[in-house]
């Protein structure tokens, strides 16, 4: 029997043969779209698509791998532009067989795909996307990726700011969606760890004012987004800013080719030498995300990372790439393998659920929802080891991936830790280096630094201070031994003690004014402030206040009335006045302290930059001062009432400055030390408030003008005091004993000293009398020699006519005449005062 006779046999045979061939045979098509030529974005497909086809081989070849059927990839190049990748996709959809998955490539394609694969229930698997925008679930409900997001890098950045305690950081950006995204989601998670970004800046292409704005804001620790084209401009900026070195840290992306700050110098017209840029980079941190599992790990297929390496390598070589040589997308490449295997082992997944349902995959279509969700449910739940590492997804579709972080060092990068954010497991392998041996602060460090006076000038100030105080005590005692003195008596001591007292806690204030954040905790130093207050303006009202009186005593006795003027001066007055100045300050001083108590408050001036220290520091000087919120208003009525106080001192000082009163002695004294305090109080109060940043010179200042005031003030009352006292040191046992003058010797004395008076007056006029007299008589003695002399002419002349005789005849006729005028005249002309003189002339 010949065979042939049978075709049907062969027909039957043929028939069974290819069911049975077919039956391994049958295809489930995928659609991939990979970005290969072009010159725009990310050419990642050219090592990726050899992955994915390795991939397909590795998948096929497994038995327990979607037994039946073989995996088929149709795919075309999308040059990474959105709109051909469109394209691309329709192509693939509308030619058959259907295709029941899509594989994307680069972020712009993929966001186009995504968004619209969803019309046709698929789900779209990216294997090299990085574009946070899409982790967006509304808008990609079918998408995945094995890429991680570039936002993987954010948790690892802010774990480890954590870890060196950095909370206050800067950004940097080139202005790309992709990291305009990762900066929101960065500046997002940064709120929430508590990290202050002091500055955020972004360039499209020219980083030159972006990054010199970095350094105005002082930023420390930078973050830089950028592709590495630009990364080598803001490199190069880095370098011409000096952002670079000890005080620095620069966050870069990790996937820039080992390398890159040194290449394409020259054609990308930098002017940076390869050796500044290499000082720039060096120290700077990378955050990546891992791409590559562990060399030794067996991942599913088999295969460790390292057999992946070689049989792609080879692949590559076959394909024309030169050894060794990286094509774009080489560090991507095991995203694509893995890519494949996800889809693969969903696939498997789904068609074991779908045989539970007596459906089958091969029953796909476009429309077909319920084998859609099932292979939704597969990739969603898909886990397994890659040669990327542990392949999953999180509820957005992002892969989920450990981060390495990396250091330059030395112009390698040095592995320095590895975190995972899904199980917040951070391993760090503490290999970092920093230039100075610390790791470098978030922000230049202030030192706050108080302005104190300076000790010697407290010491000094003190000490004269002090000696002040011992010698008004001393004053004070020599007062009290020598107050029997009538000099003493006359001159109000009760008054002068009140001022001694009063200069005593004027010079004890110095202390208080000097006793600033170096002695005193700033708890205790409002304490302070409040008694500087009460010090100074208590012992200024008493010392001032007692001299102020007495003045004012002189004044009223020399403007009153004569009777009155004998009346004594009544210390009780003087007292009250005083009093009634102390008790207005305090009035004052209470209802400041009660109302708006003064507070210590901080001035602060402009940082230092310290000269004996290499470390990046500066130095905030601070001062203290003693302040109430209304301080103007206090310090006004306080300085009002005052001045007030000062200046009709002065006016009264000036009226009574040739007063000279018995009563109060040493009134000139008091009024020249009045004008010396006014002098020097209105001179002091302007100064101190210009001068009040410079603790030094306004604590010396206001030290000097009190301690100016105080001593002076005691010479000009008590030094003509004691040199009277050592002149005359017998007085005193002669005035013992005789109590303050009585009001009836005072009455005596003033009685005596108006008859005195009299006396004096009725002497002068007496001696004008005896004058007169005298004139009287010689006149008379005058006419009777005449007389005689005209008898004995008389008795010549009858002799013989002489001329000359003759002539001395007319003379003394002449004289005559004279006399005869003059003794005429005093009638009419003597004043009415002296009648008994005119009487007794005429
Ligand atoms: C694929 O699915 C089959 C069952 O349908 C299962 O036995 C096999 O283990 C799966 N393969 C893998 C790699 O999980
Ligand atoms: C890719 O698409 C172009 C036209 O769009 C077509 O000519 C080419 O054959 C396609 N390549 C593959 C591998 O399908
Ligand atoms: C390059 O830098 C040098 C100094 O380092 C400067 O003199 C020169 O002008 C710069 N050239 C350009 C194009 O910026
Ligand atoms: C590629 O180069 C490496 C060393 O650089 C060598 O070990 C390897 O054998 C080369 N592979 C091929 C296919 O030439
Ligand atoms: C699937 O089909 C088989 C027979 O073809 C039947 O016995 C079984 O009940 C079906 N299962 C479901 C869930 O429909
Ligand atoms: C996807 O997986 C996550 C767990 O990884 C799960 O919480 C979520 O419900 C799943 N979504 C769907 C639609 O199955
Ligand atoms: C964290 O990861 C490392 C490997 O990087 C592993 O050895 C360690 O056990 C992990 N720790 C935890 C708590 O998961």
């Amino acid at each position: 029997m010949k065979l042939s006779k049978y075709p049907w046999i062969w027909i039957l045979v043929a028939t069974l043969f290819a069911t049975v061939l077919g039956s391994g045979n049958r295809l489930l098509n995928i659609g991939g779209i990979f970005p290969i030529g072009g010159s725009g974005g990310w050419q990642g497909g050219q090592a990726c698509q050899p992955a994915a086809m390795l991939a397909l081989d590795d998948v096929n070849n497994r038995p327990d791998l979607l037994p039946g059927y073989k995996l088929n990839l149709a795919w075309n190049d999308s040059l990474c532009e959105p709109g051909l990748g469109a394209a691309v996709m329709y192509d693939l959809l509308y030619n058959p067989p259907i295709k029941l998955m899509l594989l994307g490539g680069c972020s712009t394609v993929c966001t186009t795909i995504a968004e619209a694969a969803k019309m046709w229930n698929l789900v779209v698997l990216s294997y090299g996307s990085s574009s946070p925008a899409l982790a967006d679930r509304q808008r990609f409900p079918t998408f995945f990726r094995t890429h991680p997001s570039a936002t993987v890098h954010n948790p690892t950045r802010i774990r480890v700011m954590q870890k060196y305690g950095w909370s206050r950081v800067a950004i940097i950006q080139q202005a790309e969606e992709v990291f305009i995204s990762t900066v929101e989601d960065l500046e997002v998670r940064c709120k929430k760890a508590g990290i202050e970004i002091v500055t955020r800046q972004s360039f499209l292409t020219d980083p030159t004012d972006a990054v010199r704005n970095l350094k105005r804001q002082d930023a420390r620790i930078i973050v830089g987004l950028f592709y590495v084209v630009a990364a080598r401009r803001v490199l190069c900026e880095i370098y011409k800013n000096n952002l670079y070195g000890k005080s620095y840290v620069w966050f870069f992306i990790g996937w820039y080719e080992d390398g890159w700050y040194e290449q394409h110098l020259e054609e990308e017209g930098l002017n940076c030498s390869r050796e500044e840029m290499r000082l720039a980079a060096e120290g700077h941190l990378t955050t990546e995300a891992l791409m590559w599992n562990k060399e030794r790990e067996k991942t599913i297929s088999g295969m460790t990372a390292g057999d992946f390496r070689l049989r792609l390598n080879q692949a590559l070589i076959e394909r024309g790439y030169e050894n060794q040589s990286t094509p774009v997308g080489y560090q991507e490449a095991p995203l694509a393998y893995d890519a494949i295997w996800s889809v693969a082992l969903a696939l498997n997944v789904t068609m074991e659920k779908l045989k539970a349902k007596n459906k089958s995959i091969e029953e796909f279509s476009y429309t077909n929802k319920e084998i859609a969700d099932e292979l939704y449910k597969a990739m969603n739940a898909t886990q397994f080891l890659g040669v990327s590492g542990r392949v999953a997804f999180s509820t957005d579709g992002d892969r989920i991936a450990w981060t390495q972080v990396e250091q330059m060092s030395d112009g390698r990068y040095i592995k320095l830790g590895y975190f995972d954010v899904q199980t917040d497991n951070f391993t760090w392998f503490n290999k970092e280096r920093w230039m100075n041996g610390k790791v470098p602060a978030d922000r230049t460090i202030v030192r706050r630094q108080l302005r104190t006076v300076s000790l010697g000038l407290f010491i000094s100030m003190c000490t004269i201070s002090a000696v002040g105080s011992v010698w008004a005590l001393l004053l004070l005692i020599f007062t009290f031994v020598h107050r029997h003195r009538r000099f003493i008596q006359l001159s109000h001591p009760a008054c002068n003690n009140i001022t001694l007292v009063g200069i005593g806690i004027c010079l004890s204030s110095i202390v208080l004014l000097g006793l600033d954040g170096q002695f005193v905790s700033e708890e205790n130093f409002p304490v302070i402030c409040g008694l500087r207050a009460w010090c100074l303006s208590l012992g200024f009202t008493l010392a001032y206040g007692a001299m102020f009186s007495k003045i004012w005593r002189v004044h009223r006795l020399t403007t009153k009335t004569k009777i009155e003027n004998k009346a004594r001066v009544e210390p009780w007055k003087l007292y009250v006045m005083v009093g009634s100045f102390v008790v207005v300050d305090i009035i004052v001083l209470s209802v400041w302290q009660g109302v708006d108590p003064l507070q210590r408050t901080l001035e602060v001036f402009p940082l230092e930059v310290p000269k004996d220290t290499v470390e990046d520091i500066k130095i905030k000087p601070e001062l203290e001062h003693c302040e109430s919120q209304h301080n103007t208003i206090w310090l006004g009525v306080l300085y009002g009432y005052k001045g007030l106080l000062l200046i009709f001192g002065l006016f009264l000082a000036y009226e009574t400055r040739s007063v000279k009163l018995k009563q109060i002695n040493d009134s000139r004294l008091v009024g020249m030390s009045i004008y010396n305090v006014v002098v020097l109080c209105l001179i002091t109060a302007p100064v101190t408030l210009v001068i009040s940043a410079q603790q030094d010179a306004a604590f010396a200042f206001v030290s000097l003008a009190i301690i100016f005031c105080c001593f002076l003030s005691m010479a000009l009352v008590f030094v003509p005091k004691i040199i009277e006292v050592i002149r005359h040191p017998g007085e005193r046992v002669e005035s013992e004993g005789n109590a303050a003058p009585s009001k009836e010797e005072e009455e005596r004395y003033q009685k005596l000293l108006h008859e005195n008076e009299d006396m004096q007056r009725l002497i002068a006029e007496k001696e004008e009398k005896i004058r007169l007299l005298k004139l009287k008589l010689q006149e008379r003695a005058a006419i009777r020699a005449r007389e005689q002399l005209q008898a004995s002419e008389n008795h010549i002349l009858t002799g013989s006519e002489d001329p000359m005789q003759m002539r001395l005849r007319q003379g003394g006729g002449e004289r005559c005449q004279e006399t005869s005028f003059y003794e005429e005249r005093p009638a009419h002309r003597r004043e009415p005062s002296y009648p008994p003189c005119t009487a007794v002339a005429c």
